[in-house]
């Protein structure tokens, strides 16, 4: 359904992804890791549009649509969320979500509508009046999501959408996760949450300073010496495999 092929993006000197590909099958749920300053939200915001990559291409569908701007790749049916979620605070729980469901749904009373079947499937169904300032960190999160998922996307992209949760959020949030796509949207998601990225994915990227250096499922992963090395440091792998012998 995704393909994004040698995705190369430079800030001045400095190179946020270099020569990153993957693939996101319909259907799936695909887990995007790596440490801090990874490039994890540079190579979502080269596939949705955000940024123009310096090189590479990006197939959704049938289509290229590398380069093509944010709101045009929206309507083709693929959408981010922020790492930094910014709600409009003064509007309403329903009027946040409506934002999104206007892409879809240009009169009023049909927006707000299909906003309230999208707090549902987030589990803010009960918080729709409230202002989005109001709401908890979870509550935001999960507000994200809506407004992202409001647009009608076929693939979403998540960018951390557990950080700053508890143990019990994390718990509450990752069905809503399974639930978008057993509702037939297809997710793709950077998670530092190892825990949730396991068990909700069945397929991850491991980008490491711009570089995708590993690829497969979670329980193989956890394995790979490169992987390791990665999160915790040059020769981690090797110190670790002397300590379990
Ligand atoms: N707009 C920008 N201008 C300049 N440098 C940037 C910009 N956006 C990101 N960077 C740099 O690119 C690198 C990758 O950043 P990015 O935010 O993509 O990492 P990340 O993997 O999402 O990290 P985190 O896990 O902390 O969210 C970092 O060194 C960052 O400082
Ligand atoms: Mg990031």
């Amino acid at each position: 359904m995704l393909h994004a092929t040698g995705i190369t993006k430079r800030f001045g000197g400095l190179t946020a992804v270099a020569d990153a590909s993957l693939s996101v099958a319909e259907g799936s749920i695909v887990g995007l890791i790596g440490p801090n300053g990874a490039g994890k939200t540079t190579l979502f915001a080269a596939i949705t549009g955000f940024h123009r990559p310096d090189a590479g291409t990006v197939r959704f569908g049938e289509r290229d649509i590398t380069g093509l701007p944010p709101e045009e790749i929206c309507r083709l049916g693929l959408v981010r969320t922020f790492q930094i979620v910014q709600p409009f605070a003064g509007l309403s729980v329903r009027e946040n979500i409506a934002v999104g469901a206007h892409l879809r749904h240009p009169r009023r009373a049909a927006a707000l509508a299909a906003a309230e079947s999208v707090a549902q499937r987030v589990g803010l169904a009960d918080q729709l009046d409230k202002p989005a300032a109001a709401l908890t960190i979870a509550g935001r999160k999960r507000l994200e999501v809506a407004r992202a998922l409001a647009t009608e996307p076929r693939l979403i992209l998540l960018d951390e959408v557990m950080a700053g949760l508890n143990p019990t959020e994390i718990a509450e949030i990752v069905p809503v996760v399974r639930g978008l796509v057993a509702s037939g949207v297809t997710v793709l998601l950077i998670e530092h949450v190892m825990q949730a990225v396991m068990s909700l994915a069945e397929d991850v990227y491991v980008l490491n300073q711009g570089r995708m250096i590993a690829h497969g499922p979670p329980a193989t992963l956890v394995r790979d010496p490169m992987v390791i090395e990665a999160y915790l440091g040059h020769g981690a792998a090797q110190r670790l495999g002397a300590e379990h012998g």
